[in-house]
């Protein structure tokens, strides 16, 4: 009999169980690749594989490290980011495009769709895996868990953290999977920092609520930032902001100077807490930031292809 596809389409369907597997895997992996790096090597666990990578927005670090992760595994890796010069310009369907994907036998389709909801309808149609890199403002799971995989690394924990979120929190689909991700761990709470209009969504506060789990709210990016575990900064997600919200950043121009993070304002968090940003960044943390030990950005995205390693192991059968 076959079992279902593992498709990745939300932070909702990782419980800690899960997690803390994935986060042994995941090591495993790690150890694995830094030792055949070291032998000018790459792995061939999954050679006689196949994944595709299908963007219909823009991306660097989801699209490149998918691609890194599979090929560190031995895979062959496919796929496109210019869906604009391909039948999608002609009007084809996200669903025709996914069953035409499909016709060519590949074993995993990793999907960057521009809606909510996109990685699901591709998944109702796909035969093959889908993983959801990121569907509009709805959710990017696989970033949550390396951000999580981030923390485990980087501080030795995942529970009992004070995690500060900040920037664009209503758009920001990476700050809206993590809140979910790791109010599952005990102890978690959260701060929330964003300017009015950007705020987190009603949606994931509810959530928050249902699960007892506590979070505050400010506007005031210093307050709570000697107090934080976690600094996870964010953009404007400019692309998708509401008219009320270009009407804010009209009516006060001095916004993202308000929530940029230099070393003055890092420089206030303890000396074991970490800064992380999802990146990419255009001026919210200021590069000056960059050599402080608290700056963990650059460093996660190593991590980022740790996971999807992990992840495309998982999504194929292997644990
Ligand atoms: C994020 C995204 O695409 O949501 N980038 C990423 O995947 N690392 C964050 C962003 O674009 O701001």
């Amino acid at each position: 009999m076959s079992r279902p596809l593992r498709h990745i389409l939300s932070a909702d369907q990782f419980d800690p169980d899960f997690v803390t597997k994935l986060f042994a895997n995941a090591n495993r992996t790690k150890a694995n690749v830094e030792h055949e790096r070291r032998h000018h090597r790459i792995g061939n666990t999954l050679a006689g594989n196949i994944l595709y990578r299908l963007f219909y927005a823009e991306s660097t670090r989801t699209y490149e490290s998918f691609g890194f992760a599979a090929t560190h595994l031995g895979m062959s890796v496919l796929g496109t980011q210019s869906v604009q010069f391909s039948s999608v310009a002609k009007g084809e369907t996200l669903e025709d495009t996914i069953k035409t994907i499909n016709s060519y036998l590949p074993s995993i389709i990793v999907l960057r769709g521009q809606a909510v909801g996109d990685a699901a309808r591709a998944a109702d149609v796909s035969r093959v895996p889908i993983i959801n890199a990121g569907d509009g403002s709805g959710e990017h799971p696989t970033q949550s868990l390396l951000d999580l995989y981030t923390m485990r690394q980087e501080l030795g924990r995942i529970e009992d953290l004070h995690i500060v979120m900040g920037g664009d929190l209503w758009n920001g689909r990476t700050v809206r999977s993590l809140a979910k991700l790791a109010a599952k761990f005990p102890g978690n709470r959260f701060t929330f920092i964003a300017p009015p209009t950007f705020e987190m969504q009603p949606d994931i506060k509810a959530i928050l609520d249902k699960a007892g789990v506590k979070y505050a709210e400010t506007t005031k990016v210093t307050d709570v930032l000697p107090d934080a575990d976690v600094v996870y900064w964010t953009r404007v997600q400019k692309e998708r902001l509401t008219e009320t919200q270009k009407d804010y950043l009209a009516e006060h121009p001095d916004t993202h100077e308000k929530y940029t993070l230099g070393l003055k304002e890092v420089k206030l968090m303890k000396p074991g807490a970490r800064l992380m940003h999802p990146l990419p960044r255009v001026g919210e943390i200021k590069t000056e930031v960059d050599p402080d030990p608290r700056a963990a950005y650059i460093r996660q995205m190593y991590y980022g292809m740790i996971i999807r390693m992990a992840l495309i192991e998982w999504t194929l059968g292997y644990e």
